[in-house]
């Protein structure tokens, strides 16, 4: 067989992923899904646009500051002060790469730019050139290339690269492209640009048609070499090209497409998990891949087939992709040692006291569920510690409801460290509650959507609450999880409300609002 080819994975998770609605997170979470991208192999981390915020600034130069294997990228505009400041965050890592970009379709230069070929021409080798004076490794982006005419990108490409960029990248930034179309501009790219053997090409693929799977492997297979991904699919509107997908059909179908990617698939899944806690977007059970369903086999012939033999309906074994259904992990007698050796084998990177906060839940949720599992781990660190310094915080709770009694809530909580109590009625236990804390906090949020589900299998498992709420056009994901789902409620609802602060301070900013 013939030696495969190389995928670079560039993950943009923390970058295109966190401008999904709702999805923002702070420097803390940032830092553990950026832990555990470089467990599970990808070659480079976009990890913010630091030009956007202060927030993401921060975020960026400490992911930059911590890992050691993968580059870590910052995207920035094509302009010198842009520029700057992503060089500025990202020059302490170990492999920086300055990611900057320009729009190149005439629609975007005619509405949004109000620049001509020539300027965006000019614009984008200026950039580039500055860029490649700071460091050897910079990436350009011709936003919306899709829908660019194929020769000025072509012309865009060329000179950029003569300009010092080491990566040109095809966004279909509107998810407008389809598959054969696609592979058609990337193999026009190839032929009609003189110099593209100097540099890798790229493509970055958003999901509006539910193509960006479809149109970045097409890609590949015309010869791009770098494919831009984030875990679960996340991203702006509809969301990017999913990171599982990929990295999976290239691995289940080697002997079509003839190319390999550095990630270790087995971490799959529990990145996924883990994206999802953080960012308090959930997974659709039918997902590929890492879907609750995805290896469920309900149909009674299927069943049979699967018994006899897996391959019968199974392409991939769900151990390949991190599924270990009911892994135990540990129990109630597990010591201080073992919470803290399987919390560093996770990539966790604690100190001493958060340590002892995780040590003391875990033993609190030991006592009420038999089994601790890889998913109550996750929680646990992630209701710890990893929420940092928050507004709002829940010191108390005490409910009563039931067939004769009206619902009724008691609630402490501490608002920037100031202690306030409140006790409220609702239609139900959890209306009580949610009740209560609105008063308390005095939010002006509305509650767009609650869902509660089972974070393991069994009666004694963690409930795991999402909320998302709405105020003056901002949307905040809340997440909770406890064996007690009013707790969970309780605990989602107010992780909400802190986001919500979050985004107050630090706002995404949107591309289209560029
Ligand atoms: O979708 C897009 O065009 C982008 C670029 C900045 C790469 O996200
Ligand atoms: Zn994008």
């Amino acid at each position: 067989m013939e030696q495969k080819n190389k995928v670079v994975i560039f993950d943009t998770t923390l970058r295109d992923g966190e401008q999904s609605p709702g999805a923002s997170m702070n420097t803390a979470e940032k830092l553990r899904i950026a832990t555990q991208l470089e467990l599970l192999g990808v070659d480079v981390i976009e990890a913010g646009f630091p030009a956007a915020s202060k927030g993401d600034f921060v975020a960026v130069e400490a992911i930059a500051r911590k890992l050691k294997k993968c580059q870590v990228a910052g995207l920035c505009r094509a302009s010198e002060d842009d520029i700057t400041l992503a060089w500025d965050a990202i020059k302490d890592a170990a492999f920086p790469r300055i990611h900057t970009f320009i729009a190149t379709s005439d629609i975007h230069l005619k509405y949004k730019l109000k620049m001509t070929r020539e300027e965006v021409l000019e614009n984008a080798v200026n950039a580039v050139r500055y860029a490649a004076s700071l460091t050897p490794n910079v990436e350009f982006s011709a936003e919306d290339g899709s829908r660019s005419d194929p020769d000025f990108l072509c012309k865009v490409f060329e000179a950029v690269i003569d300009a010092g960029a080491t990566t040109v990248n095809l966004p279909d930034t509107v998810g407008y492209a389809v598959p054969e179309e696609f592979a058609a501009l990337v193999t026009h790219v190839l032929k009609n640009t003189p110099n593209i053997d100097r540099a890798v090409l790229s493509v970055h693929c958003h999901n509006d048609l539910g193509l960006a799977t479809a149109n970045t492997l097409a890609a590949i297979r015309a010869g791009a070499r770098q494919a831009e991904v984030t875990v679960n699919g996340i991203g702006e509107r509809a969301g990017n090209t999913s990171l599982e997908e990929v990295v999976m059909s290239l691995g289940t179908r080697p002997n079509f497409f003839n190319e390999m990617t550095s990630i270790d698939t087995t971490r799959i899944y529990p990145t996924s998990r883990l994206v999802s806690m953080i960012t308090g977007i959930m997974i659709q059970p039918n997902r590929a891949i890492v879907g609750a369903n995805a290896f469920a086999h309900e149909a009674g012939i299927h069943q049979d087939g699967m018994l006899k033999n897996p391959m019968t309906y199974e392409i991939m074994k769900p151990e390949t992709v991190g599924v270990n259904k009911n892994s135990l992990v540990l129990g109630k007698h597990s010591g201080r040692h073992a919470l803290y050796a399987h919390i560093s084998e996770k990539g966790y990177n604690l100190s001493e006291e958060e340590l002892n906060i995780v040590f003391e839940k875990f033993k609190h949720l030991a006592d009420r569920k038999k089994s601790i599992l890889d998913e109550d781990i996750d929680a646990l660190v992630n209701e710890g510690v990893l929420r940092g310094s928050e507004v709002f915080c829940l010191k108390y709770l005490h409910v009563s409801s039931g067939t004769t009694v009206c619902p009724h809530a008691s609630v402490h909580l501490t608002i920037n460290d100031r202690l306030v109590k409140g006790a409220t009625e609702g239609n139900g236990p959890i209306d009580s509650v949610f009740n209560t804390i609105s008063r308390l906090t005095g939010t002006k949020s509305e509650l767009l959507r609650f869902t509660v589900s089972a974070l393991t299998e069994g009666t004694d498992s963690q409930g795991e609450v999402t909320v998302r709420l709405s105020e003056g056009g901002i949307v905040a994901l809340g997440k909770g999880s406890d064996p007690d789902i009013i707790t969970a409620s309780a605990l989602a609802y107010i992780n909400g409300l802190n986001r919500l602060e979050y985004l107050k301070s630090n706002p995404v900013v949107r591309l289209e609002a560029l």
